[in-house]
């Protein structure tokens, strides 16, 4: 029985490093079907906007498995990725990417003796890169950072499960909570919450650059490390430095319904069409692809052949002993092929264990999952933050804010660029054309959104408003940061 996936070949080296993989598979009988899709730049160029046709769509949506090579993102015009778009609306919310030495990859760690294996788990979905960003004054931007406790938890869930069946002890917890309390606050609060339900592994929090500091001294104390989106893309390039470089970095992105494996480099457009492109990278991801369809005695055989070739001594352009002369693409698939049933002799072979997730139903969403994780909890408006353009000095602009309020709120502080400039503040804090008036109810007042949009409305007749955002409490708990120095 075959299994039927989804192959776009990609940009740039794309076709390249993907024949050289699929090659490595036929010739270990790999029983899969491929039904490639077209996906990618020129996509976008003959006017498809999300950079795939819709019958790619269609049958990505149908088979719940895409393998992919990397795909160019136009430049200017407003194109959002299509590899961070495709990662978004298929819900793949857990990227896995995992690093081990690679004998025959020459590192500094290498070099030492020094062993590593570890995966970073990355959320996939929200934080930064929901690109949820606008201009406030000509001078100041803002970008929305999103992050749920749904989300959390499915990612978090996904690595804690994952460490258990691989049989890891550990599992971090990479963040930056001591600064963003609330969103990388529900973050570790999630962690928590979930570790609860895996007492056999040791779950510790980290922030995030220390975790940094410790991947490049002690990067064999670590096993798995999860993160949020952004901090998790810069943690999992700095590990796949620790490993040899993004050659060598396979990625995983995981989701209930549909898959997607890829390598984590790019389209290399200064080596395309030269078949000089290093496909270890597509191949490991290919390889996790087949232990999570189930495929694990052909996963294992690919990945020793490779194993053993790379021990050998063979190596594409970017890396290896320069001694020995580098293989072209083609040359270096045709060497891993030769040595298909060989394993590496220095150690690291590879068992057929199953370790990844295998869980694909194949099933349709009836409809879009709407996630609430505590309906009914009160919430009650406390208040406002009225963000405003103004070259006010912070007095000037406290006088003419407070000649607008009714008796239902008062002005409790100005902040520039987060920093108290009112009541309290110094006269060395230098500022831009953008302040942010705190506004909350007074005693004994009812507030409703209503009197919050007629606060903005009368202010407005005075000040130049960008944006308005409430304060709220949840179940009694504060729903927003305070101010530096408040
Ligand atoms: P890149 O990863 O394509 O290239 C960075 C450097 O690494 C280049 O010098 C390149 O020659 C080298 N390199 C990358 N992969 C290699 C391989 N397999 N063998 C040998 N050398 C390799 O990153 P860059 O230049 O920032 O991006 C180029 C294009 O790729 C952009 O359009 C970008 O949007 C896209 N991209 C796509 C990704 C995806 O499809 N998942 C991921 C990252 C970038």
């Amino acid at each position: 029985m075959r299994t039927k996936i989804a192959v776009a070949k990609g940009d740039g080296i794309g076709p390249e490093i993907m024949d050289a993989v699929l090659r490595i598979f036929e010739a270990d009988n790999v029983p899969l079907e491929y039904d490639f899709v077209e996906m990618g730049k020129s996509y976008f160029d003959a006017g498809h906007s999300t950079g795939m046709t819709d019958l790619a769509k269609e049958t990505i949506e149908n088979l719940g498995l895409l393998f992919k090579g990397p795909m160019e993102t136009p430049k200017g015009k407003g194109v959002k990725s299509i590899n961070v778009t495709a990662r978004k609306v298929w819900n793949t919310y857990a990227n896995q990417r995992d690093f081990r030495t690679l004998n025959g990859v020459d590192t500094v760690f290498s070099r030492a003796g020094v062993n590593i294996n570890l995966t970073i788990v990355r959320e996939n979905i929200e934080d930064t890169y929901g690109g949820i960003e606008h201009m406030l004054t000509n001078d100041v931007a803002v970008g929305r950072r999103l992050i749920s406790r749904s989300g959390s938890a499915q990612v978090i869930t996904y690595a804690f499960e994952m460490a258990k069946r691989k049989g890891y002890t550990k599992v971090a917890c990479g963040h930056k909570a001591n600064i963003m309390k609330l969103t990388d606050g529900i973050f570790l609060e999630a962690f928590y919450e979930i570790a609860k339900n895996y007492q056999e592994i040791n779950a510790a929090d980290i922030i995030v650059d220390d975790l940094c500091m410790k991947l490049v001294s002690r990067p064999e104390t670590f096993e798995v490390v999860v993160l949020p989106n952004l901090q998790g893309d810069i943690v999992s390039d700095l590990c796949a430095g620790l490993i040899g470089g993004l050659g060598f970095a396979p990625s995983a992105n995981i989701g209930d319904y549909i898959s997607i494996f890829e390598a984590v480099h790019g389209t290399a457009p200064d080596i395309a069409g030269r078949n000089i492109a290093n496909p270890t990278a597509l191949l490991l991801s290919g390889v996790a692809m087949l232990r999570y369809l189930g495929l694990t005695e052909n996963a294992a055989t690919i990945e020793n052949a490779l194993l053993y070739t790379l021990e050998q001594g063979v190596h594409t352009g970017d890396f290896g002993d320069k001694t020995i002369p580098a293989s072209n693409t083609t040359n270096f698939a045709d060497a891993i092929i030769q040595n298909l049933g060989k394993k590496p002799e220095k150690g690291g072979a590879v068992s057929q264990g199953n370790f990844e997730k295998t869980t694909r139903t194949g099933e349709k969403p009836p409809q879009n999952k709407i996630t609430e994780t505590a309906p009914g909890i009160s919430e009650e408006i406390m208040g406002a933050d009225i963000f405003v353009e103004t070259m006010f000095q912070p007095k000037q602009l406290a006088d003419l804010a407070q000649s607008k309020l009714n008796e239902k709120f008062k002005l409790i502080m100005i902040s520039n660029r987060g920093t108290q400039i009112w009541p309290t503040g110094s006269i060395f804090t230098e500022l831009t054309n953008q302040s942010r008036l705190r506004f909350e109810k007074n005693e004994g007042q009812e507030i409703n959104a209503k009197d919050i949009f007629d606060l903005a409305a009368h202010l407005s007749e005075v000040i130049n408003i960008c944006s308005v955002e409430f304060l709220k409490k949840f179940g009694g708990k504060l729903g927003y940061s305070l101010a530096q120095g408040q």
